[in-house]
């Protein structure tokens, strides 16, 4: 079996993926240009696998050192493609950047999949494409509707140039749209790393909890939701990570009907951010200060993905809980709190 090539591998989906993929029985080398993270998150894969992974320290960017390292890897069989921007607030504020970064590189390492014939491509998407949804839970084939910032554009395009390139040649793709990634690997080896003040919902839980935030804001308690706070679909990172794995051997198994798949990652239960803290306090035994500010531009009222398609297809079956996901969160907290080099990565700020 030849290398699965994984991109922004040292980031918080990228590690724990690459740990499945090895726990699978696949080897994996990694680029990525820790623009974002660094390679803590390498060590902490080691530690867990016993497997050293090999980092390629590339600017997608730049075309010629991503093509350097098809010369070098001949035998690349795959490609997960999560290296990309993914901060909603900060892509408003500079749409340029992000359309430049996260099209480019996955432009050059689509170019490189045609030109080494790399069979198999899996693209990392998100349940943002699906915008505002009419109705829910969303389905694969449900409406996508006007991106809400341009990280989701950058989404929705990178969808569109990954099935225009597949449907053109010989490669097969796969777009994983995932919901509310939370969580960190039960060995609270490995976990989520923000850059500065976390903007997502759980690490700021977290924080607030060990006392790195004074006060958590939850955006807004007027919706139309059961009690007046957004729903979400929060999948563990773990489930998350498989579904990567399963996704890669079903197209290895030549199983996909269609050159380019979709498939909703997520629980199918949506739960509201008040009862995401209820959750946190109960398995943690902390409560902590939160208020009540205004609705966060942008956010959508409700949103759960059916998932009917990946069970059905890729075989795949969250294993954990609301609980556990903030359980796991919880330990990789005071893990971070408890060691410096962890601490110190946390808190390093955007360039
Ligand atoms: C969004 C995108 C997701 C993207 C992610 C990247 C949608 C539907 N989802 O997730 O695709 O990958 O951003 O960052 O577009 N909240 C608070 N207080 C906080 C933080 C969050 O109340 O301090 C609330 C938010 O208002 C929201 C929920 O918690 O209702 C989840 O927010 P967050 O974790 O930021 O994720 P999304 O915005 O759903």
């Amino acid at each position: 079996m030849g290398k699965i090539l994984v991109t922004g591998g040292c980031g918080y989906i990228g590690s724990h993926t690459i740990i499945d993929l090895i726990e699978n029985g696949f080897s994996t080398i990694c680029i990525d240009n820790n623009s974002r993270s660094t390679t803590v998150l390498l060590s902490g894969i080691q530690e867990i696998t016993g497997v050293k992974v090999k980092n390629y320290k590339v600017d997608l960017c730049n075309f010629d050192e991503t093509y350097a390292v098809f010369q070098e890897n001949t035998d690349i069989e795959g490609i997960i493609h999560f290296a990309a921007y993914k901060a909603v607030g900060e892509s408003v504020g500079q749409p340029l950047m992000y359309f430049e970064n996260n099209l480019f590189s996955l432009i050059n390492i689509l170019k490189c999949a045609v030109e080494f014939k790399i069979p198999h491509f899996i693209f990392s998407s998100s349940c943002t494409v699906y915008g505002s949804p009419d109705t829910i839970p969303v389905t694969e084939t449900s409406k996508t509707k006007s991106a809400e910032s341009p990280y989701g554009a950058t989404k929705q395009m990178g969808e569109e140039i990954v099935k225009n390139i597949t449907n053109a040649g010989d490669l097969k793709s796969i777009l994983l749209r995932y919901f509310n990634p939370v969580g960190a690997h039960p060995s609270s080896l490995i976990g989520e790393l923000p850059l500065g003040k976390p903007q997502n919902l759980v690490p700021a839980i977290t924080q607030t909890a060990i006392g790195k935030i004074k006060e958590l804001t939850v955006h807004g308690n007027d919706y139309p939701t059961r009690d007046g706070s957004c729903i979400r679909d929060y999948i563990h990172v773990c489930d998350i990570a498989h579904a990567h794995t399963l996704a890669l051997q079903y197209l290895i198994e030549n199983k996909s009907q269609q050159k380019c798949e979709v498939f909703n990652l997520g629980t199918g239960d949506g739960v509201s951010v008040l009862e995401a803290i209820r959750a946190f306090e109960k398995v943690s035994g902390k409560k902590f200060n939160y208020k009540i500010g205004p609705r966060r531009s942008g956010d959508v009222m409700a949103i759960y993905a059916d998932n009917v398609l990946a069970k059905e297809k890729l075989s795949w079956h969250h294993k954990y809980s609301l609980d556990e996901m903030m359980d796991t969160a919880w330990k990789w907290e005071l893990k971070i709190h408890k060691d410096a080099t962890l601490h110190s990565n946390s808190n390093f700020q955007l360039n």
